[in-house]
C-alpha cells in the first residue's frame, strides 16, 4: 500500500474535513503517499487529483463542509464511467482508495469492487445516519445539535403565541435524526418513515395535550415520513383539529453545515485512521464503524441495505415523555 487516494461523496457532513485530515495523518505517520480525488465520483472520472500533505489538512478540523468538494454522480452509475474512472486511478497508481460518504457513495463502490481490482474502504460520512455497521455516522451529531438549537429558538415564539408549530427535519428516507431531536426538544409527537403515521392518532395526542393545557407544542415530522412533509402533516391536522394557531418550518440545509461536535470530531480522527490501517492490513472492500466504541467493519452491501433499524424504545420514550 503506497499510495492511497481519498475522496467525499454525497451529502456533505460536519465532520468530513476533521476525517481527511485524520486519514491524511496517518498515511503520512505510514510513510504512505495519499491524493485527494475532488467532487467525489465525478472528479475521478475526470481526473481531478490533487496532492495531499500534512500542511493541506493545517486547520481544518473545526470546520464544516468537505475541503475536496461532494458530488453525485450519475456517471458513475455507467460502467464506462467506471472505466474512465479506473483508468484515471491506474494513470495515478492508486493502490486503494478511501471513500467517506453514505449509501450511495457505498453502493457505488460495491459495483466497482465487482469490476476492478482496487480496493475500497468506506467511511459513513452522512447526517443521516442510515448505515448499518456504526452507531453514528459522520455529521449526524452535529445536525442533532443544530435542530435542537433551531427548535429551542421555534419554542420561544411558539409558547409566546400559542402557537403548534410543524418541523420538518431531513433524513432522507430515514427517521434517525427526526427521533432523537424530538426526544431532545421535548416535542409533542415524532413522525418517521419507519412507522406509519394516523393523523387520527396524532390529533388524539393533541387533543390530550391541550385537555391539559398545553398552550403550545412542537411536532417533530422527518421529511420522508409517509403522511408527507410538514406542510402536508400540518394541513391534514388543521382539517380536523384546528384548535391551535398552527405555522411550519422546514430546517433544511442549515443542518449540513456548521462546525463539528466533539463527538463528530473524535469519531471523525478514530474513522480515519482505521481506515488507513484496514488497507495496510488488507482487511478491505468493508465499511469501517464505531458500535459501542469499538471499530467495526461492514461489507458495503450490509452497509446500505437499510438494515439500521429504530430503536422502538425511543419511540415510546416520546410519547411517555410528552404527557
Ligand atoms: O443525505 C443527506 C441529505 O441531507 C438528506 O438528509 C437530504 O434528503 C438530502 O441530503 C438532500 O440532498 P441535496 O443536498 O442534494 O438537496
Amino acid at each position: 500500500m503506497k499510495k492511497i487516494a481519498l475522496f467525499t461523496s454525497g451529502g456533505d457532513a460536519p465532520g468530513m474535513n476533521a476525517c481527511i485530515r485524520s486519514v491524511v495523518r496517518t498515511c503520512i505517520y505510514h510513510k504512505i503517499e495519499v491524493v485527494g480525488i475532488m467532487r467525489g465520483y465525478e472528479g475521478m472520472i475526470d481526473g481531478e487529483f490533487i496532492s495531499l500533505n500534512s500542511k493541506s489538512v493545517a486547520n481544518i478540523i473545526q470546520r464544516g463542509g468537505t475541503m475536496l468538494k461532494t458530488a453525485r454522480s450519475e456517471r458513475f452509475h455507467t460502467s464506462e464511467g467506471r472505466k474512465q474512472a479506473y483508468n484515471n486511478l491506474k494513470a495515478y497508481n492508486i493502490d486503494g482508495i478511501i471513500a467517506i460518504g453514505g449509501d450511495g457513495t457505498f453502493t457505488g463502490a460495491s459495483i466497482f469492487n465487482k469490476e476492478y481490482d482496487i480496493p475500497f474502504i468506506g467511511i459513513p460520512g452522512t447526517i443521516d445516519n442510515d448505515l448499518y455497521g456504526t452507531d453514528y455516522t459522520l455529521g449526524y451529531d452535529t445536525a442533532l445539535n443544530t435542530v435542537i438549537e433551531a427548535v429551542d429558538k421555534i419554542r420561544d415564539t411558539a409558547s409566546s403565541h400559542n402557537r403548534l408549530f410543524f418541523i420538518e427535519v431531513m433524513g432522507k428516507d430515514a427517521g434517525f435524526i427526526a427521533l432523537r431531536s424530538g426526544i431532545a426538544v421535548g416535542a409533542e409527537a415524532v413522525l418517521i418513515p419507519e412507522t406509519k403515521t394516523y393523523i387520527d392518532t396524532l390529533i388524539k395526542k393533541l387533543q390530550a395535550g391541550r385537555r391539559k393545557s398545553k398552550t403550545s407544542g412542537i411536532v417533530i415530522v422527518a421529511e420522508g415520513d409517509d403522511a408527507g412533509g410538514a406542510y402536508e402533516v400540518a394541513k391534514k391536522v388543521k382539517e380536523k383539529f384546528n384548535h391551535y394557531d398552527t405555522r411550519v418550518s422546514v430546517l433544511g440545509h442549515l443542518q449540513r453545515g456548521g462546525s463539528p461536535s466533539a463527538k463528530d470530531r473524535v469519531l471523525a480522527s478514530q474513522l480515519g485512521h482505521a481506515a488507513v490501517l484496514n488497507l495496510i492490513d488488507e482487511k478491505t472492500n468493508l465499511m469501517i464503524g464505531l458500535v459501542n466504541n469499538n471499530i467495526t467493519s461492514t461489507p458495503f452491501d450490509k452497509a446500505i441495505k437499510h438494515n439500521k433499524s429504530i430503536k422502538k424504545e425511543l419511540l415510546n420514550l416520546v410519547d411517555i415523555l410528552s404527557i
